[in-house]
């Protein structure tokens, strides 16, 4: 298995640019579904994630091509209804791909996600929005059967902000009979996006952004062309990395109007922020003050950069307090923190970090995608010699090139192959 070794200590300056939103991505591939014919789409980061989508959608009999740095997704023959067990265990996000399937071919079969590393991650929301909508369920030897004649509009409440259940039921909602309302839709950019594309391929859809969105169903979607948003969370972790570092960074192809809560919160960390049109330009402070965090749905504090701005904090002057209220596991990268050096202790969903000056070199595990990201900007500063990161996979499910994009920065950072 891959490794990722680090020498610490060096500050990191220069260019780097974002690649596309691994979490808009998948949606809008999903979406591609509900047309028939070719749509192109840009910007699609090169991940294990989107190879896995691409992978179940060509089972279902999509076929995709690469042309001029753009993804050709050509739906014509996507006929099948069934995405296998092998796969979705993988990649909880191929649970997007139930809306679209019902929506356009009256039935879907998917394997139910299990749970995940940083929480039981339940989908009773999107089975419910689509029950409701008049979908006919049922749970057999692990999947999830639906069927549908035509779905029909109807009012959703959802108890929880579910970001990919909003995705899901908006595309379920495009090709329905009538109105859907989805009330306490979750507000992320990564829903504005497909809302965008689904718009482009001819769906109604207005509020998107807002706590209510409103879908008229139309008879048939077309093939359409976009670009998929830049990705806030690796955006957002150049930004962190930079502020730790004392760097001096100007991040590129960004939209920082997307990372208002983590600007806000860097800057009082001390870093110099100054937001460009679609850049941010970052300098780290000598001494980093400690901040505290609450993890919460958009415009809030997201908590996909929780882990990595708790590796900021372990090297800050003083206590920060991190609150993770969105899943109910996801401090498992304290204990490898720990190994570094970071003094962190941990009361339910709330981590008190007790900055150090130095924290040290050692062999770290990343456990999921983000507690990947934490461990390389704690290795980014850590002294005396090396530390490796382990289990690297979960890295390359949602980072585009990370250890390239930080040589590029000056850090000294590599991948050995096993
Ligand atoms: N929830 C329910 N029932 C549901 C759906 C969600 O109880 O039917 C709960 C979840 O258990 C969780 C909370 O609601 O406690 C919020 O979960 P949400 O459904 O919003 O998360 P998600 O849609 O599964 C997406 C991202 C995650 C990101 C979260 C929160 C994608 C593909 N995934 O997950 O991204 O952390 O929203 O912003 O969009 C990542 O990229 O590393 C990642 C985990």
């Amino acid at each position: 298995m891959d490794k990722i070794v680090i020498e610490g200590g060096y500050p990191l300056s220069g260019k780097v640019s974002v690649s596309g939103a691994k979490n808009a991505a998948l949606p809008i591939l999903a979406a591609c579904l509900l047309s028939r014919g070719k749509s192109i789409i840009h910007n699609v980061p090169a991940l294990r994630d989107i190879d896995t989508m691409k992978r179940i959608m060509g089972l279902l009999g999509a076929d995709f091509i690469e042309e001029q740095g753009a993804l050709v997704v050509d739906t014509q023959q996507a006929r099948h209804h069934v995405a296998p067990y092998e796969l979705v265990k993988t990649m909880r996000a191929s649970i997007l791909l139930l809306g679209p399937l019902v929506a356009r071919l009256g039935r879907a079969k998917i394997s139910l996600p299990g749970g995940c590393a940083i929480g039981a991650r339940p989908i009773n929301l999107h089975l419910k929005g689509l029950a409701s909508m008049g979908a006919d369920m049922y749970l057999d030897r692990g999947y999830i059967n639906a069927k549908a004649r035509r779905l029909k509009g109807t009012e959703i409440f959802l108890d929880i902000p579910t970001v990919t259940g909003t995705e899901n039921l908006m595309m379920a909602a495009v090709l329905a009979d009538g109105t859907t309302t989805i009330r306490n839709a979750a507000k992320e950019p990564e829903v504005q996006d497909l809302a965008d594309f689904l718009r482009s391929m001819g769906a109604m859809i207005t509020g998107d952004g807002t706590d209510t969105i409103t879908i008229e169903g139309v008879q048939e979607l077309q093939p359409a062309e976009h670009a998929v948003i830049p990705d806030r969370i690796e955006a957002g972790t150049f930004l962190i990395a930079a502020a730790m570092c004392a760097g001096d960074v100007e991040i590129q192809d960004c939209m920082p109007e997307h990372l208002t809560a983590v600007i806000e919160k860097v800057e009082t960390a001390g870093a110099r922020i100054v937001p460009g049109d679609r850049s941010i330009s970052v300098q780290g402070p000598d001494r980093i003050e400690s901040v505290d965090i609450k993890t919460l749905p958009y415009p809030g504090f997201p908590t996909d950069l929780q882990a990595q701005f708790m590796a900021f904090m372990s090297i800050a002057d003083g206590w920060s307090m991190i609150r993770e209220t969105i899943f109910e596991n996801r401090f498992i990268h304290v204990s490898e923190l720990r190994r570094l050096g970071a003094e962190i202790e941990i009361n339910g969903a709330q981590a008190l970090v007790k900055g150090r000056k130095q924290l040290l070199a050692a062999p770290v595990m990343a456990t999921d995608l983000r507690a990947s990201a934490c461990l390389i900007l704690a290795g980014l500063v850590a002294r005396g010699g090396h530390t490796e990161v382990h289990r690297i996979y979960h890295l390359d499910r949602g980072y585009e090139d990370l250890e390239k994009k930080f040589q590029g920065l000056g850090a000294r950072i590599w991948r050995e192959r096993a």
